[in-house]
């Protein structure tokens, strides 16, 4: 993979840049710049080295329509704060405002498209609309750098397609991701130890299968427990629950067995009637659930059992919340988790938080984020490398 060192003098060069700025937002207000800050170290060596950058990201989903609430305004406007000099934001994604925009740029300065999902063609799963626009990205730029992790599983113009038509090479946001990432998952230090959450099992069917064969023990915590617990036998009340996936968990909960790998499940829940920040609640036995209530955080003794898991490992990756962390009452799992993991780095282990919710988590709840060894800014993207997937966007590289 050829790194920005291997792209040469770039004074006076025009540099796309990949991003991903898929940032979550209160209307305008973005409520986690983390992305956006480990954007910084590429963009500032760039505009140091006297590039003229052009920029290119995503917002949401908008579907291929010019969507005013999916607009990067508030990202350009977060992004020139953070860099320390305006960036401009291109009235358009590819269209004439884009290709004017880009043209006035001065070395050293910065340019950001508008929302590229703002065009249909990015992520078309037809190659030709996709390479269209490509050429047409590629058209703005002499060379291309792929920066966004936490989009590089997708097979999309911007991500994919654009880095076989212009000269690329692998921004330092990426190349620190695959590293740390590598390092949790070939040849691990053990105890390897795996913390999942987050609402759904089946969003994360693959990643556990992959790790039944890799990890020393599986943590389960989050929405997707109560599957878990009903693979078990156990009634789970009104909690989350995949029912069409309770015999595919029976089988993980067989080969970890067989395998030696350890499943540790919870053995209290917070559980509260209603799904509110104000419902009153109270702590259950994992094992006896009332049928009136619903599980939304792991419970003390569970963040106790979790904590002791965790704290002998040499390598601990986690990815998704223990509950609902946004309402306080339901935050005590994923901070029980988090803090774990701070104490497991200081004692020598090898920490990665992985997973937009998670990593979105940790910074919310206040913890200081140089007490992990990596924090990921890819949700889906982690999951699959995880998985031991290929990655387009970085495929295409190699
Ligand atoms: C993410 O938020 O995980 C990435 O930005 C990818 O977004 P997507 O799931 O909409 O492709």
């Amino acid at each position: 993979m050829k790194t920005i060192d291997d792209l040469g003098d770039l004074r006076g060069k025009r540099v796309l840049v990949r991003s991903d700025f898929n940032v979550p937002l209160d209307g305008t207000t973005i409520t986690d710049d983390g992305r956006i800050r480990a954007a910084l170290p590429t963009l500032k060596r760039l505009v140091e080295a006297g590039a003229k950058v052009i920029v290119t990201a995503h917002l949401g989903r908008p579907k291929g329509t010019v969507d005013p609430a999916f607009s990067l305004a508030p990202v350009a406007e977060r992004l020139g704060e953070l860099l320390g000099a305006p960036v401009t934001l291109a009235p358009d994604t590819i269209g004439d405002g884009a290709k004017a925009a880009a043209g006035e740029l001065g070395d050293g300065q910065v340019l950001l498209l508008e929302n590229i999902r703002f065009d249909a063609r990015e992520t078309s799963k037809d190659d030709a609309e996709r390479d269209g626009l490509a050429r047409e990205l590629a058209g703005l730029a002499d060379v291309f750098v792929s920066d966004g992790f936490g989009v590089v599983h997708r097979k999309q113009a911007s991500v994919y397609d654009v880095a076989k038509v212009l000269p690329s090479a692998v921004g330092s946001l990426v190349q620190t991701e695959v590293e740390a990432l590598r390092r949790a998952t070939v040849e691990p230090e053990r105890p390897y130890v795996v913390v999942l959450g987050g609402s759904k099992v089946s969003d994360k069917l693959g990643v556990i299968a992959n790790l039944l064969t890799k990890a020393d023990r599986l943590l389960i915590g989050g929405g997707m427990v109560f599957t878990f617990l009903a693979a078990q036998g156990y009634r789970v009340g009104n909690s989350l629950l995949e029912e069409d996936q309770i015999d595919t968990v029976k089988g993980y909960l067989a080969t970890a067995a067989d395998r030696g790998v350890q499943i540790v499940l919870p053995t209290d829940i917070v559980v509260a009637p209603e799904f509110k920040a104000n419902s009153p609640a109270t702590v259950v036995a994992a094992d006896d659930m009332p049928a009136d209530q619903i599980g939304l955080d792991i419970g003390p003794k569970a963040g106790d059992q979790f904590r002791a898991a965790i704290l002998d490992a040499k390598t601990v990756v986690w990815n998704g919340p223990m509950g609902v962390f946004e309402f306080d009452a339901f935050a005590g799992g994923t901070k029980a988790v988090a803090q774990a993991l701070v104490d497991a780095t200081s004692r020598g282990a090898f920490t990665i938080v992985g997973g937009g919710d998670s990593a979105a988590a940790v910074r919310t709840l206040g913890f200081d984020e140089d007490g992990f060894s990596h924090i990921s800014t890819g949700g889906g993207a982690s999951l699959e490398f995880l998985e031991g997937k290929t990655l387009p966007g970085i495929d295409v590289l190699n």
